[in-house]
């Protein structure tokens, strides 16, 4: 039924009959990253459960040591993060590598601005070529010392006195919201962020789960720096991350007779704008066993397939499934009629731009997608044939591959696998579980 093989950084996939079973995906990547980067600022220690062992969170990890901060590993997944309190980061001795993760350079732009000692960010050749002025303009109006190569890592952050403002976003992104609220945790008065769209809350349900001054009015969040000077330690466990869900999702409404569970997936609503969407589209998907851990709601997804039809998706729902894009593109492939994806420009800078790789990779399956300025067309249904294709670097557009490829007619090849790891590491052995349960 299926020809695995991980030879020179590739999977050779056939479609499988169907797909069944309970599966578990790793812990949130998102979720983890503020664990991390919060726990190291905490007054004592803090446990972690169901953390996400990804290369982008061991990005996370390395800067926050560098940062001073001891994180005891006691396996893959737990961790203890022995909080340094608010003013007890370190000097790093050279520069700190965010390897390919966007999140840990923005996060850390943040924090580190309101240090008292001089850092420098960097990151590997793809990193550098993402965008930094989004979370170095607002920080500067805060009174932040950086120095960018023309928009760009790496940062060279000299940390000093910081001043509460009111900042108006015109990009809907967790990063730069959650940058300006760990500067915000170091300024002389309140910082405001108005957001022009509901980006992902983990950060301020963290920090007020902490201890911190969070107030949220609709799209306007505004912390007060703590007047204690404290953040309190947490034990969490994590929840599974629901864009790593996404893809068995998908693949478990496609693949015909699929009947697939997935455990433990956290639901929290800034996420699961995919839910909204493949739900018009006619996919058979409930929440199962919904309860609260640590402040976010977690789920058991259960899906059948079913056949699809076209959405047309765009404003907030964009920002609540900005990472689901490259999976929903297959998706729609196979949904009878046109999928419209407007107000995603936000897809030209993340790891790849999404809009172009995602339409060159799916044509060669024979998909009928068409790019947008600002998202992209699909025609459905249209049978995809078996192809070689590339993940360009990105996970997100290699694991959306290997999805096409189980609908796919023949034997597909997907080339450059060795980035789904910087955030689903184990995804080939959580898919093959589904096939062989079959
Ligand atoms: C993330 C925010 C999103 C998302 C990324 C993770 C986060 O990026 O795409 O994968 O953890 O804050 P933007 O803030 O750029 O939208």
């Amino acid at each position: 039924m299926n020809e695995p093989t991980t030879l020179s950084s590739s999977w050779t996939i056939l479609p499988p009959v169907s797909l069944h079973g309970t599966a578990h995906v790793p812990g949130d990547k998102s979720i983890s990253h503020r664990a991390l980067i919060l726990g190291g600022l905490a007054a004592g220690a803090s446990r972690v459960k169901g953390f996400l062992p990804s290369g982008d969170c061991m990005a996370t990890i390395g800067c926050m040591r560098a940062l001073g901060v001891t994180i005891e590993r006691h396996d893959q997944t737990t961790l203890t993060v022995h909080g340094r309190g608010l003013h007890g980061l370190a000097a790093p001795g050279a520069p700190l590598d965010c390897v390919r993760s966007g999140t840990t350079m923005r996060l850390l732009a943040g924090l580190l601005a309101g240090q008292e000692f001089l850092a420098t960010l960097t990151g590997d050749a793809q990193l550098l070529r993402r965008p930094m002025r989004r979370v170095t303009e607002p920080l500067r109006r805060m009174g932040a010392q950086i120095d960018d190569q023309d928009g760009h890592a790496p940062l060279r952050v000299r940390g000093s006195p910081l001043h509460g403002c009111v900042h108006e976003l015109n990009v809907a992104s967790a990063q730069v919201k959650s940058a300006l609220l760990l500067a915000g945790l170091y300024a002389d008065g309140p910082t405001a962020i108005r957001q022009c769209g509901p980006a992902r809350d983990h950060t301020e349900l963290m920090l007020a789960a902490m201890g911190a001054e969070v107030e949220v009015d609709g799209l306007e969040v505004t912390i007060h720096p703590p007047e204690s000077a404290s953040l309190t330690p947490f034990s969490l466990h994590v929840p599974g991350d629901f864009s790593s869900a996404s893809y068995l999702l998908v693949a478990a409404a496609l693949v015909p007779g699929s009947e697939v569970t997935i455990r433990e997936v956290g639901v929290n609503p800034t996420r699961t704008g995919l839910l909204d969407v493949v739900g018009r589209m006619g996919a058979q998907v409930e929440l199962l066993r919904t309860h609260d851990s640590g402040g976010e709601p977690v789920a058991d997804l259960a899906i059948r397939a079913t056949s699809l039809r076209g959405t047309t998706v765009s404003g907030d729902t964009v920002v609540r499934m900005i990472d689901e894009f490259p999976v929903l593109a297959v998706a729609a492939t196979q949904a009878k009629g046109t999928t419209i994806v407007r107000d995603a420009a936000e897809l030209r800078v993340k790891e790849t731009d999404r809009i172009a790789t995602v339409v060159a990779e799916l044509t060669k399956m024979g998909a009928r997608i068409e790019p947008q300025a600002d998202g992209f067309v699909v025609h459905g249904p249209t049978p995809l044939h078996g192809a070689v294709v590339d993940s360009h670097g990105d996970h997100r557009l290699g694991m959306a591959l290997a999805i096409a490829a189980l609908v796919a007619e023949g034997k597909s090849t997907v080339e450059g696998i060795d980035c789904i790891a910087d955030s689903f590491p184990g995804f080939w052995d959580v898919l093959q579980g589904l096939r062989e349960a079959a």
